[in-house]
């Protein structure tokens, strides 16, 4: 669908179908390359693991869900080139390719996760020791595609359980996207809003733009405009300011990774917008798939934090906006203490302080 009518049907009466960021397509990953949003819409056809690695550390493809489905089906593309026939040398080739996928980027714990269960998958294959090498592939590609189908379901429950915090009037804030694109469909911090919007409840979106790499302007604020939901785009620095207006009745964003504690991993910007929550009163949400929960992390102090290049910051978008040779901090995520999370929304229901007893409960 070219971007002019994706335009129409978002403001057509017919049902509006959302972009979305991954397809399966026989022997091909099929990608939205969301570099290039909002300008234009680019499916990319991946054909090999190294360009399924090459699109994740790059962010055509972002997000945590979304990228541990990529990396699911990057080990299913690693299985079709396998050009031998014994089970043996099928399995190590294929938890080669996994382990190599998970060296793309180190934050999102969704990434490990989904290559976790894919090599799993492909152990039990092996120790069946039935059928050939198609078969191993096919059965390969069923638990990517179940990972896939299982996201989407997901984040409908999350949306679900977020649905009673909206209300008529309300203002929202979000950072950052977590969007459809950000999972299979529907999002994790977005997917109440296109719950509330399909009930006909009036709210009001604010984006953060998110600097630097702008998910929140090129991604959140093209998906909800393109829905239909009314959304407000304000630069990072103006969330304080929207706040002490009292236009923010609730803060709800994604998450890359949430520590046994409860301490919460997600894009740069996340914990000033706490601290600020924290400060105007106003309750701080994460909405998290239970495959974000990483309980063996026991501390945000033990997340990776991923450093990007300089050049997202001094020349994003190909202005220089710095001068030559100046000294550049660029993480692309921070930690926010667990003190300052109001409740963590997951499919199985929300979840409260003290986080690291009601988390634990969660996969009891
Ligand atoms: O660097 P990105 O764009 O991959 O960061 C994405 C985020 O921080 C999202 O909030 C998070 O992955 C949750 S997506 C449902």
């Amino acid at each position: 669908m070219s971007l002019k009518s994706i335009k129409e049907a978002a403001t057509s009466k017919t049902a509006f179908e959302p972009l979305l960021s991954l397809r399966w397509g026989e022997d091909k990953l099929i990608m939205l390359d969301q570099r290039l949003l909002p300008d234009s819409i680019v499916m990319l056809d991946l054909y090999t693991p190294e360009e399924v690695w090459e699109s994740i550390h790059a962010m055509k493809v972002r997000g945590a869900p979304a990228i541990g489905i990529a990396a699911a089906y990057g080990v299913v593309l690693a299985s079709k080139d396998f050009g031998g026939n014994q089970m043996n040398d099928w399995l190590s080739h294929v938890l080669k390719a996994a382990d190599y996928l998970a060296t793309s980027r180190p934050t999102a714990v969704n990434l490990f996760w989904a290559l976790d269960r894919m090599k799993a998958k492909a152990e039990q294959i092996a120790q069946s020791a039935a059928g050939d090498v198609t078969t191993w592939h096919t059965e390969l590609l069923s638990e990517a595609i179940a990972i896939h189908q299982e996201d989407e379901e997901v984040c409908r429950k999350i949306g679900e359980n977020a649905l009673p915090l909206f209300k008529d009037g309300m203002g929202v804030l979000t950072h950052c996207n977590a969007g459809g694109l950000a999972t299979a469909k529907y999002g994790t911090a977005l997917a109440p809003m296109y719950l509330a919007h399909e009930q006909g409840i009036k709210f009001k979106v604010y984006a953060d733009e998110t600097r630097p790499v702008l998910q929140g302007a090129r991604l959140t604020a093209f998906e909800l405009q393109q829905a239909g939901i009314d959304v407000t785009l304000i630069t990072d620095n103006m969330a304080g300011m929207v706040m002490s207006k009292g236009w923010v009745q609730a803060i709800i964003v994604g998450t890359d990774r949430i520590a046994a504690n409860g301490d919460v991993a997600n894009k740069i910007g996340t914990y000033s917008l706490a601290v600020l929550a924290k400060a105007h009163g106003i309750p701080f949400y994460v909405a998290s798939p239970l495959s974000t929960i990483d309980l063996s992390t026991p501390t945000g102090a033990h997340i990776p934090i991923e450093e990007r290049p300089a050049s997202e910051v001094t020349e994003g978008f190909g202005k220089r906006t710095a001068p030559e040779g100046i000294k550049v901090f660029n993480p692309a995520f921070d930690v926010t203490p667990n003190e300052y999370v109001t409740a963590i929304i997951t499919e199985k229901g929300i979840v409260k302080a003290p986080f690291k007893d009601n988390l634990a409960a969660l996969f009891n």
